[in-house]
């Protein structure tokens, strides 16, 4: 058995492990992480691509913004889709701020790159995690691989495992209020070698369902179709996808996405959830351990960054002035924004989307609330402002 001590241990290696490692080390904080799967598997799995404002400046902020600057696609704004029409949400006019394209396996790689030139301890394909001793001073976490057992102590624990993950469900369950929410659908997601033909994204209501229309890079567009929760992949050949997205996006002024060789297909569940509190003894869960929202409002990894800039300040304040006061205070400071993000997130796929029980009066109002939000300032400046990113502090 071998032993490891260090004062963060993290679990998982998605944005939120490897951006909070990061935050640390520029601290002076020691931390190791942990992470199941293949350092490729992180690099290469696609997931989300709009980041915030607020998340391009923590970017920077932290120094992890070289190729982000370079290679990100600054997007001044939106356009929603009513009816074949299409209807811009200017950004930054209305709040002064921008999005920013840019896959999240391009930020993983980043921070992954990062981390190692630093000559940070990331441990891939790590084993079976374990957490220990959470509500005592010295909680650890085990690790088990083959016949090795590693013990890593720590004076604190970071749950960043993803939904999925063990350290949520490593609190007892009277520990933990669960709020969660399930949607009547999912999304069937494309990527596709096709250079995109528009130049912000598409977000269109549309009789058959939402879809959306985005983009990687200057020569790669992402596109996203609603279907059944329990859709079969292997029903969607190349061509039927692409028909639907014709049948979905194609606007009255004639505009078709573009075709390219589909590179990759996938389906995404749709759901809101969220534990409260995000802490227990000396475990701190951030991002997807700790909460999940429908894609809808490209929020997911944007909040999974907030969490991690709260827990980072709050372990400054811990080991440089022995102050516990942001430790005690992370579940509620966190709670009070990812509840915002929750609300907007809801509030964007319940806007979009076909709800196979919605009743007359629900499509009419729908359609008043689409129509309201693309013609009033005040409503597109409340959307806008929830999309490019609530202030951290
Ligand atoms: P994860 O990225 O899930 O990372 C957790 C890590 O922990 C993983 O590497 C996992 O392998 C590891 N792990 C799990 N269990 C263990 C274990 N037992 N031991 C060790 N390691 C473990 N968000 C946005 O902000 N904008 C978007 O546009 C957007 N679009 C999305 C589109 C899709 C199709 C999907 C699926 C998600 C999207 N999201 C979006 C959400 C975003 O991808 C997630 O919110 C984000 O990945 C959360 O980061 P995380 O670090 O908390 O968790
Ligand atoms: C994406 O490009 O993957 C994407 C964009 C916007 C969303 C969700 C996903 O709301």
């Amino acid at each position: 058995m071998a032993k490891f001590e260090t004062q963060v241990g993290i679990v998982g290696a998605g944005p939120a492990g490897l951006m909070l490692s990061h935050l640390l080390h520029q601290q002076g904080i020691a931390s190791i992480v942990l992470e199941a799967k293949q350092r490729s598997y992180c690099e290469e799995r696609v997931r989300a691509g709009v980041l915030e404002h607020t998340s391009v400046e923590m970017l920077r902020d932290a120094g992890v913004a070289k190729r982000l600057n370079r290679e990100g696609l600054r997007h001044e704004g939106i356009e929603l889709g009513l009816g074949g029409q299409l209807h811009r949400i200017p950004f930054v006019e209305l709040t002064g701020k921008a999005v920013t394209v840019y896959g999240q396996q391009e930020v993983v790689k980043d921070l992954i790159s990062q981390r190692l030139s630093d000559g940070g301890d990331l441990r891939f394909e790590c084993g079976e995690v374990s957490l220990h001793d959470l509500e005592g001073d010295c909680p650890s976490i085990r690790v088990e691989k083959e016949a090795n057992v590693d013990i890593v102590s720590c004076d604190y624990i970071a749950g960043c495992d993803g939904f999925h993950g063990i350290s949520r469900s490593s609190i007892p369950p009277r520990a933990l209020t669960v709020y969660d929410r399930t949607y009547p659908f999912a999304w069937l997601g494309i990527l596709a070698e096709a250079a995109p033909s528009r130049e912000e994204l598409i977000y269109m209501h549309h009789e058959r369902g939402f879809a959306l229309y985005s983009m990687r890079s200057p020569r790669i567009t992402r596109l996203y179709l609603q279907c059944k929760p329990d859709e079969d992949l292997a029903e969607w050949s190349d061509d039927r996808i692409w028909s639907e997205l014709h049948t979905r996006l194609g606007c009255s002024d004639g505009w078709r996405p573009t075709e390219g060789k589909i590179l990759q297909k996938g389906m995404t569940g749709m759901r809101s959830f969220v534990v409260e509190p995000l802490k227990f003894g000396r475990l701190f869960l951030a991002g997807d351990a700790a909460h999940i929202v429908p894609p809808t409002g490209a929020k997911g990894m944007n909040l999974a960054f907030a969490d991690v800039h709260y827990l980072a300040e709050a372990l400054r304040e811990k080991y440089r002035d022995n102050n516990d006061a942001k430790l005690d205070a992370y579940s509620a400071t966190c709670l009070s924004r990812i509840w915002k993000a929750q609300r907007f997130s809801w509030w964007m796929t319940s806007l979009l989307h076909l709800f196979d029980d919605a009743s007359p009066f629900d499509r009419k109002r729908q359609i008043a609330e689409l129509e309201y939000v693309t013609s009033s300032r005040a409503a597109a400046t409340s959307l806008a402002e929830n999309y490019v990113g609530l202030p951290l502090d």
